[in-house]
C-alpha cells in the first residue's frame, strides 16, 4: 500500500505534502537519485544539475523522483598531503550513506550519480547490498586542457613538479601549465581511476554503455541524463535487481574491460569490494589471470598517447565492447540494466572512420597486460603491479626504505635515489597509514626526474590512476600488521620476476626472523575520530580494504 492510501502513514504524508507532493505523486514509484555532488572539486560539479535532468526523466516515464546527496572526497586536492588519507576511507562512507538512505527511504529504484574516483565502487557497492533496480550515471570525463599546442591532463601536471625539480621546467612554466591543464567541469581526463571504474559500471551491467564516455560539458549529456531516469523506471518494471546483473559472468566482462583498456591498480581494490557485496567469490589472483590473457585495446593515457574524449569521439565503451566480444572475450549471458544484449551494444557502437584510439584484440595498442598481481616473500598475500603493457621483465635491486610518502618524497627531491634502487614506502597501508594512501606525488618524482623506468617502487599504499612506471603496490600483508614489508633495511636486495609471478625480500630467513623478534608497531599518525575508527575495522589490500 502506498504512503497516500495507508490510514497509519498519515503523518510521513504531512511531511510530503510540505515538500509539495501530491497524493497522486505519492502512489507513483519513488526514484531515490544519490548525487555524489560536492563544490570541492571539478570531477563531481556537475551532479546537481544532472540530477536535475534524472529527475525529469523519472517524471516523464511517471515516478516520483527524490534527490539526495552523498560526500565525495576529491583524489587530486587530498595528494601528497595528509588528506589523501580520507580517500579510500570515503568510499565506505559514500556506501555506507546511499545503503542508509535505500534501507530508509524504501526507494522502488533509484539512480546513482557518480564521478571522482571512490563514489563509483561506492555506489556499486551499495546497489549491491540494497538490491533494488538502480542505473549508474557516470557523470563524465573533464575535456583535455591544451598547453603549447598539445592535449594535456592532470597527468602532466603532477609529472611537472619533478621536471622542475630537476630544472626541466621553470616555477612561471609550471604555474602557466596549471592554468590550462584542467579546463573545466569533469572527472581526470585519461584512463585513470574514475574513468577505469565509470567503464567498468557499463560492463557490469549497471550503467547504459555510451552514456558515462559523454563528457561532463558536453550538450549531450542532459539529454542522456533524462534518458537515464526513464531508464531506472523501466527497470523499476522489469525488476531488474543487480542480484539479477551483477553476476560472476558480468564480473569477469568487469575484469576484461579493465584488463583491454589499461586501467588502474585502483581497480584491483574496487572490484575485489564489490564482488564481496554481491556475494561473489573472486581472489585477487583470478585478476591476475585475466590480466594475462587480454592485451591492452586502447591507447588511453596512462599507458598510451589519447584522452577520454579521444575514446569518447572514437565510440567510446561499446565499440571497446564490440572488439572484445568479436574476440569471444566477453561472456554474453548477462543481463544488463536497460534491456540491451552486448550484442545489442556491440551494433549499437558507432566507430569513427580512421579513429586510432580503440585497436583490434589481434593488433592491440600493447601486447601485454596492464596489471599483474605478484606474490612472493615481501608480499604472501599478493601486490599489484602496474605493467602498462610491458614485457615480462626481471629486476634486482638495493632497497631504499622510507616509513612515509613525505620522506620519500622528501629523498627524491633532494636527488638521494638513484636509477636501479627499489624504493619501498612502508606503513601507507588500509590499517597503518591509515587509508592507504595514493603515492603519485612520488611517481610524479620519479617520471620527472627520469627515474619512472629505472626505479622500481614498492609499497603497501596504493597509485593515483595516473602513475606509471615501475610501481608496485597493495603489499600484503601491511607493515602496520607486521608484513615482512615492515622488515625490509636500506640495502637490501629485492627481486621481481613478472613472468614468474613474484616479489621477493633475498634476505635469509634467520636474518629475517631475528628482524621480527626485533620489529615493534609504530604508533599510527591518527589515532582519533573516523580514520582511527576505520584502521580498527579495516581489511586487507588483497581483500579489496573492506571494513566489513
Ligand atoms: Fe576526481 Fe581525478 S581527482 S576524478
Amino acid at each position: 500500500m502506498s504512503i497516500a492510501d495507508d490510514p497509519t502513514r498519515a503523518p510521513a504524508r504531512s511531511h510530503l505534502y510540505a515538500m509539495g507532493l501530491t497524493d497522486d505523486e505519492m502512489r507513483r514509484p519513488v526514484v531515490g537519485i544519490a548525487s555524489t555532488w560536492t563544490g570541492t572539486m571539478p570531477c563531481n560539479l556537475t551532479h546537481r544539475t544532472l540530477a536535475g535532468h534524472v529527475a525529469r526523466g523519472v517524471e516523464r516515464a511517471g515516478g516520483t523522483p527524490m534527490e539526495f546527496n552523498t560526500i565525495a572526497v576529491s583524489d587530486n586536492l587530498t595528494m601528497g598531503t595528509p588528506g589523501m588519507r580520507a580517500s579510500l576511507v570515503s568510499r565506505e562512507l559514500i556506501a555506507d550513506s546511499i545503503e542508509l538512505m535505500g534501507r530508509a527511504h524504501r526507494f522502488d529504484a533509484m539512480v546513482c550519480i557518480v564521478g571522482c574516483d571512490k563514489t563509483v565502487p561506492a555506489a556499486l557497492m551499495a546497489l549491491a547490498r540494497l538490491d533494488i533496480p538502480t542505473v549508474v550515471l557516470y557523470s563524465g570525463t573533464m575535456m583535455p586542457g591544451r598547453w603549447r599546442g598539445r592535449d594535456v591532463t592532470i597527468q602532466d601536471m603532477w609529472e611537472a613538479l619533478g621536471e622542475r625539480a630537476v630544472g626541466r621546467m621553470s616555477q612561471e612554466d609550471v604555474d602557466d601549465l596549471a592554468r590550462h591543464a584542467c579546463p573545466g567541469a569533469g572527472t581526470c581526463a585519461a584512463q585513470y581511476t574514475a574513468n577505469t571504474m565509470g567503464s567498468v559500471a557499463d560492463f557490469l551491467g549497471l550503467a547504459p554503455f555510451g552514456v558515462g564516455d559523454i563528457p561532463a560539458v558536453a550538450d549531450e549529456k542532459s539529454g542522456a541524463a533524462e534518458a537515464v531516469g526513464e531508464v531506472a523506471m523501466r527497470a523499476y518494471a522489469a525488476d531488474a535487481r543487480p542480484s539479477r546483473i551483477l553476476t560472476a559472468d558480468a564480473l569477469h566482462n568487469a575484469l576484461v574491460s579493465v584488463a583491454a583498456m589499461g586501467g588502474s591498480t585502483n581497480a584491483v581494490l574496487h572490484m575485489l569490494a564489490i564482488a564481496r557485496e554481491a556475494g561473489l567469490p573472486l581472489r585477487i589472483d583470478e585478476i591476475g589471470e585475466v590480466c594475462r590473457q587480454v592485451p591492452i585495446v586502447t591507447a588511453l593515457k596512462p599507458s598510451g598517447p589519447h584522452t577520454a574524449l579521444d575514446l569518447w569521439r572514437a565510440g567510446g565503451t561499446s565499440l571497446v565492447a564490440r572488439r572484445l566480444l568479436e574476440a569471444g572475450l566477453l561472456r554474453e549471458d548477462v543481463v544488463m540494466v536497460d534491456g540491451r544484449s552486448l550484442r545489442q551494444v556491440a551494433a549499437d557502437a558507432v566507430e569513427a572512420p580512421g579513429q586510432r584510439v580503440v585497436a583490434d584484440v589481434f593488433e592491440p595498442a600493447k601486447p601485454a597486460g596492464a596489471l599483474a598481481i605478484l606474490r612472493g616473500t615481501l608480499a604472501p598475500d599478493g601486490c599489484v603491479l602496474k605493467l602498462g603493457g610491458r614485457a615480462d621483465f626481471r629486476r634486482e635491486g638495493p632497497a631504499r626504505v622510507y616509513d612515509s610518502e613525505e620522506s620519500c618524497f622528501d629523498a627524491i627531491q633532494a636527488g638521494a635515489v638513484t636509477q636501479g634502487d627499489v624504493v619501498v614506502v612502508r606503513y601507507e597501508g588500509p590499517a597503518g597509514g591509515p587509508g592507504m594512501r595514493e603515492m603519485l606525488s612520488i611517481t610524479g618524482a620519479l617520471v620527472g626526474r627520469g627515474l619512472g623506468d629505472s626505479v622500481t617502487l614498492v609499497t603497501d599504499g596504493r597509485f593515483s590512476g595516473v602513475s606509471h612506471g615501475l610501481v608496485i603496490g597493495h603489499v600484503a600483508p601491511e607493515a602496520h600488521h607486521g608484513g615482512p614489508i615492515a622488515l625490509v633495511r636500506d640495502g637490501d636486495t629485492v627481486a621481481v620476476d613478472t613472468s614468474a609471478g613474484t616479489l621477493d625480500l633475498l634476505v635469509a630467513d634467520d636474518e629475517l626472523a631475528e628482524r621480527r623478534r626485533a620489529w615493534r608497531r609504530p604508533e599510527r599518525p591518527v589515532e582519533r575520530g573516523v580514520l582511527a575508527k576505520y584502521a580498527a575495522t579495516v581489511g586487507s589490500a588483497s581483500d579489496g580494504a573492506v571494513t566489513v
